[in-house]
């Protein structure tokens, strides 16, 4: 695997790609299963696997956690190597945002919905950075998992809507063994807290029983999720939403095939967040 620390050494280790396809996976390391079903996928499906590894400090608010976010390059490394990644592009904070920078992209709607009402310039950091590393990295497939399904839909918008040459796969959530979906952030728990974070996977699962019953109605839904979530006090809501996919409006019913159900949590200082798709993500 190759590993470029510099645009300027990316695009000359790019430059002898010819007529391969190029598909790429960005991520913010720490790497976890859910990362890697990413990388299986864009290995099987082009020439020539890149990742990027890079904590877009762009996309955290200044109270939120991106000094202490959790770091393990070695260990990424080892882990990229091992699902054959063909090049590791992990270059320094200064590389993507030198002095002076001052451009940023911004998918209005979809980034002031659900996380966007508590992290308001979250979503227009995750787009800038997708969007200059798409514009370096020249993917024809580009991989996100649908744990993050905001930003999935924010990014197909922005592709769509800047016909960006790159088609966008998302893929399902990966879970541990326990239900809770895989996330950087898990390390953060305590015992205590994990467990109080399973009710998350829990609530959603509810709903999706209620579901299954005939059950449409968004109150009712939503509900069984805030009665699961409260039998623990270490959880916090953020929110629960019943949306549709296309502009993530809130919906009084199940439109099937369109409706992402969501919820953020806090427990403890950690944020979670998972979801239930009704449909299908993809372009
Ligand atoms: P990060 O949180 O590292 O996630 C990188 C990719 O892995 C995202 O597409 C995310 O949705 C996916 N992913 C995370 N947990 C997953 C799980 N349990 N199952 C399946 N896929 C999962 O998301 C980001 O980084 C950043 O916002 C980024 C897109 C890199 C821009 O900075």
């Amino acid at each position: 695997m190759k590993i470029c620390r510099t645009i300027e050494s990316l695009s000359s280790a790019l430059s002898s790609v010819g007529q391969q396809s190029i598909g790429f996976v960005p991520t913010m390391g720490f790497l976890h299963a859910g990362h890697l079903s990413l990388v299986e996928k864009c290995r099987q499906e082009n020439d020539l696997a890149v990742v990027s590894i890079y904590v877009n400090p762009a996309q955290f608010a200044p109270n939120e956690d991106l000094n202490r976010y959790p770091r393990d390059p070695d260990r990424d490394i080892a882990l990229l190597e091992k699902e054959r990644t063909d090049l590791l592009f992990m270059p320094d904070a200064m590389e993507i945002y030198p002095p002076g920078y001052e451009t940023y992209i911004r998918v209005e709607g979809l980034e002031a919905a659900l996380c966007g009402k508590s992290r308001p310039r979250h979503f227009r950091g995750v787009a800038t950075v997708v969007l200059k590393l798409f514009n370096l990295v020249g993917p024809q497939r580009a991989y996100f998992g649908q744990k993050d399904a905001q930003q999935a839909i924010i990014i197909l918008r922005m592709v769509r809507d800047l016909h960006l040459p790159v088609q966008v796969r998302v893929l399902p959530i990966v879970r541990d063994s326990d239900g809770l979906a895989m996330s950087s952030r898990n390390v953060y728990l305590t015992p205590v807290e994990r467990r109080a974070a399973l009710h998350l996977p829990k609530a959603l699962g509810n709903a999706a029983a209620l579901i299954h019953d005939g059950v449409r109605d968004d109150a009712a839904i939503k509900k069984t999720m805030a009665d699961e979530l409260a039998k623990d006090p270490l959880v916090c809501i953020d929110y629960i939403a019943m949306v549709r996919l296309q502009d993530l409006a809130d919906l009084v019913a199940v439109e099937p095939g369109n409706t992402l159900i969501a919820a953020a949590v806090h427990v403890g200082k950690t944020r979670l967040i998972d979801n239930l798709l009704l449909g299908d993500l993809s372009c």
